[in-house]
């Protein structure tokens, strides 16, 4: 079990992440990946990969969460929590990472799980430090 101690909401984010994996289509990896983002008015969105034909314009599962997050009107990312298929917890990729740090701390959750439960906790400054984001373009 994770050293960090669960964070808020996890149990909310994990059903939401299990739940939103069933629909992930990736047909090709056979990996399927959902993802839950808690936003600063609490609220949970979530993505899962949508994978294509044409392999680079596949989408995964973070992204497709931050865009639900951001239709819905969410400005910041408050915590996140990705579900994969194990046995390697699956953490989200670079390109991710980056889309996250936009809009989130670097004390920002990131919990890792399988179908069954939580695998690892991190903080996003923990799995993209010294980060490039929207303040290096402040004047
Ligand atoms: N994938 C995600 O959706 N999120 C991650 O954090 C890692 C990888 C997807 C992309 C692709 O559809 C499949 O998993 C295999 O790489």
């Amino acid at each position: 079990m994770p050293a960090q101690p669960p964070m808020a909401r996890e149990g909310d984010l994990l059903a939401a992440a299990r739940a939103v994996r069933e629909r992930a289509y990736a047909p090709y990896s056979r990996f399927k990946v959902g993802a839950a983002l808690l936003d600063e008015q609490g609220r949970i969105h979530v993505g899962c990969n949508v994978e294509n034909a044409a392999y680079p314009q596949g989408v995964c599962a973070e992204a497709g969460a931050l865009s639900a997050l951001v239709a819905a009107g969410g400005t910041r990312v408050v915590a996140a929590l990705v579900v994969g298929p194990g046995p390697e917890p699956t953490t989200p990729c670079g390109g991710c990472r980056q889309k996250l740090r936009e809009f989130a701390a670097d004390a920002m959750p990131v919990v890792v799980a399988d179908g069954g439960s939580v695998r690892a906790r991190f903080t996003l400054g923990d799995l993209l430090p010294a980060s490039f984001g929207p303040q290096h373009l402040e004047p």
